[in-house]
């Protein structure tokens, strides 16, 4: 996204990725989109592919007591989110790039980061063959993902990395099955969590709280939806359509963030600079985001030459960034089983959501971080 943001500002760049292309295509990842993450895909030609394949979903449903209740983002902020995997996202932004002749080289290997603080920075790497490659820059952007190399090319002095760590996990599938809910179901229960989530008519995506060890081979589909189904129980009867189990996996759950994010002229971009917990799919559009501010400060300083425009781009990011970590932790702490908790914080968890679906205020700050806070 933001080579094609650059691109459309007459900028040239190149990006190289450690992945072969059918391999990020392959790799299961959040679905939900915000709104202006659906826009930006829109609005600046990327594709409008989310508007045919993508599902708009007004609300969602919290789950917890049994009972269902809907968080209508429509009536509350005037806005709605988009079901459009990440890997529909990947595909494309890489038409696009390709459609505009834009440079992009996966597989590379042997990636070293060169002298980020001059005038030239640079990066070297063995291409898809095995060749060398030596390219300098103006600005180098470190969008290497969780476990980032180039966040660590910030000298320890300079930098403060924040860290929570949690006691759980979520166990993720992926199920040849008719969808059980029109939305997503957010659901609380003494088990712990789960999310009924979807990907398309025939196949669902669903995931629940689990121990951070947990062996997905531990698990057969019966157990798998066993557990699902109590977690989901109530009296109203309701139960979700069962499949066969195509995929499992265990994601891991934490809190990041990295300060300062630009460093010289290198500057970190989403999970390189900060990694959100699952719950509230904020990852990739944080990461979008970010792209949105650091486009418009790499127009300033390099076609402007305003020298001082990236001095803006840590603040401003992690002013969203810390808002959204904020929105996950909450949607975490609000909807999961601590293994340690007591009677006193299991009724509080309840009053809590009891206030969420109650109160409009309530509901209204969890729809307007959900469907993501209006850029300007
Ligand atoms: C999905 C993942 C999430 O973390 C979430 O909050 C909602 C949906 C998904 O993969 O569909």
């Amino acid at each position: 996204m933001l080579s094609h943001l650059l691109a459309l500002a007459g900028i040239e760049s190149v990006a190289i990725d450690l992945r072969r292309r059918r391999e990020i295509e392959a790799t299961h990842r959040a679905g939900i989109l915000e709104r202006d993450s659906v826009r930006m895909l829109i609005d600046t030609g990327v594709s409008d592919r989310v508007l045919r394949d993508g599902h708009e979903h007004k609300g969602i449903d919290l789950r917890f007591d049994g009972v269902s209740h809907r968080i209508d983002f429509q009536a509350l902020v005037g806005a709605s989110t988009w079901l459009y995997p990440q890997t529909d996202v990947f595909i494309d932004l890489v038409e696009a790039r390709e459609r505009d002749g834009g440079d992009i080289r996966f597989g590379v290997t042997d990636t070293q980061v060169l002298d980020i603080t001059d005038a030239r920075p640079g990066i070297r790497f063995a291409d898809a063959d095995g060749v060398g490659h030596e390219i300098r820059c103006r600005y180098l952007v470190g969008a290497d993902g969780s476990r980032s190399l180039c966040r660590f090319e910030v000298p320890a002095t300079e930098r403060q990395q924040y860290f929570r760590e949690y006691p759980f996990a979520w166990f993720g599938i992926l199920a040849e099955a008719p969808k059980s809910a029109p939305e997503l179901i957010y659901a609380r229960s003494d088990r712990g969590f789960a999310l009924i989530s979807q990907r398309t008519p025939t196949l669902q995506r669903m995931y629940f709280q689990c121990a951070p060890t947990e062996n997905v081979d531990d698990w057969s589909n019966d157990r798998i939806w066993h557990e699902l189904q109590a977690r989901i129980a109530g009296r109203d009867g309701y139960a979700l359509h069962e499949g066969r189990v195509l995929e499992k996996s265990v994601l891991p759950f934490r809190s990041f963030v990295q300060e300062p994010i630009r460093y010289g002229n290198m500057l970190l971009v989403g999970d390189a600079a900060h990694t959100v917990p699952p719950t509230g799919a904020k990852g990739l559009n944080l990461a979008l985001a970010d792209v949105r501010v650091l486009a418009e400060l790499l127009e300033r300083a390099i076609v402007k030459n305003d020298t001082q425009a990236l001095d803006h781009y840590t603040p401003r990011a992690l002013a969203r960034v810390w808002k959204a970590q904020n929105f996950s932790y909450w949607m975490t702490t609000m909807l999961h089983q601590l293994p340690d908790a007591t009677d006193f914080d299991n009724r509080r968890q309840l009053g809590e959501l009891e206030m969420v679906v109650t109160s409009e205020s309530g509901s209204r700050y969890l729809a307007e971080a959900y469907t993501g806070w209006p850029t300007p």
